[in-house]
């Protein structure tokens, strides 16, 4: 089966082509375009702003999806035309669209686009819960039984953190969240905190990376707290004090200042996560969302199960997975096809798990 996967919750535009046989899920073809820069300059995301952006790019990031996966080859535009109703009509099984979490304005551009589509060509459409998908960016992959259930998922994005039990694709069981900031969202407003470009995450990354140790150090809130959940904005404050007291930072303390925060909050994220998975008996770990780009995220996991003795496999996305993509939505509506009328799709901007 092939499915056109559309992605527009927030600040990406982006659509993807993947193909499922058997156990094996692959990308014939994923495009993004971000207004990212955009928002660089503002430090932050102006909704309307995305929006905007989002009903500009949306078509043109649909037709480059159809050509880079060699369903279109005319660069003549009324050729190139006649072609993608060929390849859709002939090549495209079903459509999948992100309907929630995300910007209200964001989410109605690629809902409704998925659902002219639907209704155009007669073809199913697949509602996916971008959160999940997520976690679902691990199975884009050769055998998808290799991450063995029920596991442990953790999605540390840029507007959540929360821990959940999957028994399958379709059953799960949230355990956990923040009570305030998502990890992300804490890389971003400490980098802002210290001047640095949104979005921080890959930034307090890089700068963490020149430094091995840190003379400073900050809490890690709720690290024992006897639950599943998180919460990071206490930190932002601490830093944010910490700044203060210091305003003349060196470059070198300014790494150690990074190489703390990203040390405070990947220490909590896998503690609570491996606590997670012995306490439901996990047979594997898997992480997703934009901060599961993270290296030093990554490297942790392994020393701790290491450490601690446990026999538990983890899985992260490929890096291009990591962030906003569509071709992580494709893969969680082909691995939960439960396909709808295109009257029945809504936009959720506060859509959690279901
Ligand atoms: O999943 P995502 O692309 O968008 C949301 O759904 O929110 O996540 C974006 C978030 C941003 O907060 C960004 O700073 C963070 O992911 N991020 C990282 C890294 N790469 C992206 N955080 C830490 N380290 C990274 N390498
Ligand atoms: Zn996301």
């Amino acid at each position: 089966m092939k499915i056109l996967a559309i992605e527009s919750s927030c600040d990406e535009t982006a659509a993807a082509i993947l193909e499922k046989k058997d156990n094996s899920i692959s990308v014939l073809s994923s495009v993004i375009s971000s207004s990212v820069q955009l928002h660089a300059l503002t430090g932050g995301i102006i909704p309307e702003q995305a929006a905007r952006e989002q009903i500009k790019l949306i078509l043109p990031v649909i037709s480059t999806t159809l050509s880079e996966a060699g369903m279109t080859t005319s660069s003549n535009p009324q050729e190139r035309l006649q072609q993608t109703h060929l390849a859709i009509s002939n090549n495209i099984d079903a459509f999948a669209v992100t309907y929630g979490p995300g910007l209200i304005g964001s989410l109605l551009i690629g809902v409704e686009t998925a659902k002219t589509l639907a209704f155009v060509f007669g073809k199913p459409l697949v509602p996916t819960n971008h959160l999940l998908a997520h976690i679902y960016a691990n199975f884009i992959r050769q055998d998808i039984s290799e991450i063995p259930f029920p596991f442990i998922g953790l999605i540390v994005s840029g507007g959540h953190t929360d821990l959940l039990k999957f028994e399958s694709f379709s059953e799960y069981k949230w355990l956990g969240g923040t009570r305030d900031d998502a990890a992300g969202e804490a890389f971003d407003k400490i980098g802002r905190l210290m001047n640095l470009p949104y979005p921080a995450g890959p930034v307090i990354e890089q700068k963490a990376r020149e430094v091995n140790s840190s003379q400073f150090k900050f809490s890690k809130p709720l690290l024992h707290s006897d639950d599943f959940d998180f919460s990071f904005s206490g930190l932002k404050t601490e830093v944010s004090r910490f700044i203060k007291n210091h305003p003349q930072l060196t470059e070198q303390e300014v790494n150690e200042v990074c190489y703390a925060v990203q040390d405070s909050i990947t220490d909590v994220l896998v503690s609570k996560t491996l606590k997670a998975a012995e306490q439901f008996g996990a047979q594997s770990i898997v992480v997703g969302g934009g901060v599961s780009n993270n290296k030093a995220l990554r490297q942790r996991f392994e020393n701790e199960i290491n450490k601690q003795n446990l026999n538990i496999p983890f899985f992260f996305p490929e890096p291009k997975y990591t962030t906003d993509n569509a071709a992580m939505i494709g893969a969680a509506a082909l691995l939960d096809y439960k396909p709808v009328l295109w009257q029945d799709i809504k936009s959720n901007p506060e859509l959690y798990f279901v």
